[in-house]
């Protein structure tokens, strides 16, 4: 697949407040990409670069190997689907979605079968003369969809566009949103704060934090090797612990030495230590590295998500077994799972 975007070495500030920080990114041609972070970490900022309603202080977005960072947004191949859908209430489906084609003074008999076109592809044919206010969330949504895409952008981009529906039509707009990206070929830059949505929906996810990329990847890369421990902590519920890595293959923490599957960090290195509440087991007493007392034990729907407490910390446990309050239990964590990381390594790093 061929780069279509780039971003090389994008420093922005406002007022005297560093908000990214040498950001350096390609996106390829029609990839489902989400930037992934918490709130004011800089996401919106990036889309707006790549929008040109921003620009940087230093650095530069190419398009198609152009340099477009001096270039005006209503000049810019890429569209802006909002959170806040502002649709125009005064005006009807039809309208609302023609307004792009209309401005450009696109003729009445072209503009009309690229309305139907678009109202087919977000399910809403037939709704052409409803008034918006008439309108679900998650219709309004598709109406903005439409009029998004009806100018037929190369790339779309979409600021946390399903925040304001609720979890059951967030789930259907979540696969609509996949089948229409499909369907048109065309790049979407997607930004959310929920890591489920990204992991769902993404070929590949940025993960940033104040205004750092800390890692590049697909979906299975981020969730099985995260780079460091924001990620970790970030993407998915994980015991993070406070180690020291020996030497190759021999970790300590928790109070004990385990045998890991890492090699090269420096003799004695303070490291972070992540495991996975589904890697810890719980055992009988021969077979147990640690022991603690069950402190908590509530039923999730597919498995028992426990508190376990030992001398030195608590772990958060998943497991398909349900334990006593009080009961004492035995650990055991497999050497391949217990995943090692270099503190405050972020992508880019050069490996030691
Ligand atoms: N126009 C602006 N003027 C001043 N500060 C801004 C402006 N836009 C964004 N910021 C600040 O930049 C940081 C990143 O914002 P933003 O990119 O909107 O984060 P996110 O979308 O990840 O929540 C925040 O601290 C925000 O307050
Ligand atoms: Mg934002």
């Amino acid at each position: 697949m061929a780069t279509q975007i780039e971003l090389r070495d994008i420093v922005k500030s406002f007022d005297n407040h560093r908000v990214l920080d040498q950001i350096n990114l390609e996106i390829e041609e029609d990839e489902f990409l989400t930037i992934l972070g918490p709130s004011g970490c800089g996401k919106t900022t990036i889309l707006r670069l790549i929008g040109g309603f921003e620009s940087p202080d230093r650095g530069q977005v190419i398009f198609d190997g152009q340099d477009i960072t001096g270039l005006p947004a209503y000049k810019r191949p890429v569209n802006t689907l909002f959170q806040k859908y502002s649709l125009f209430p005064h005006l009807n489906v039809y309208d609302n979605v023609a307004f792009g084609l209309r401005i450009k003074k696109i003729p009445e008999n072209e503009i009309k079968p690229r309305v139907e076109e678009m109202l087919r592809l977000v399910n809403l044919r037939g709704f052409e003369n409803r008034g918006v206010e008439s309108l679900s969330g998650g219709q309004q949504q598709r109406i903005a969809m439409a009029r998004a895409l009806i100018n037929r952008p190369e790339v779309l981009l979409l600021d946390e566009p399903l925040g304001a529906l609720d979890l059951k039509l967030r789930k259907d707009m979540q696969s609509e949103l996949k089948r229409i990206q499909k369907e048109l070929g065309i790049t979407f830059i997607f930004v959310t704060h929920d890591q489920e949505e990204a992991l769902t929906l993404s070929d590949r996810i940025i993960v940033l934090n104040e205004g750092v990329i800390q890692q590049i990847g697909t979906p299975i890369d981020i969730y099985n090797e995260p780079i460091n421990s924001f990620v970790a902590d970030f993407i998915g519920e994980s015991n993070i612990l406070e180690g020291i890595m020996h030497r190759d293959y021999d970790v300590s923490f928790s109070g004990r030495n385990f045998v890991c599957v890492d090699e090269d960090f420096y003799p004695d290195e303070a490291v972070d230590v992540v495991i996975r509440p589904e890697d810890v087991e719980i055992v009988s007493n021969g077979k147990a590295q640690l022991h603690g007392q069950v402190v908590s034990c509530i039923f999730m729907g597919v498995h028992y998500e426990m508190l376990v407490s030992t001398d030195h910390e608590e772990y958060l446990i998943h497991s398909t077994v349900p334990r006593e309050i009080g009961e004492r239990v035995g650990l055991f964590i497999e050497p391949e799972n217990i995943h090692i990381m270099r503190k405050g390594e972020v992508e880019g790093d050069e490996d030691l």
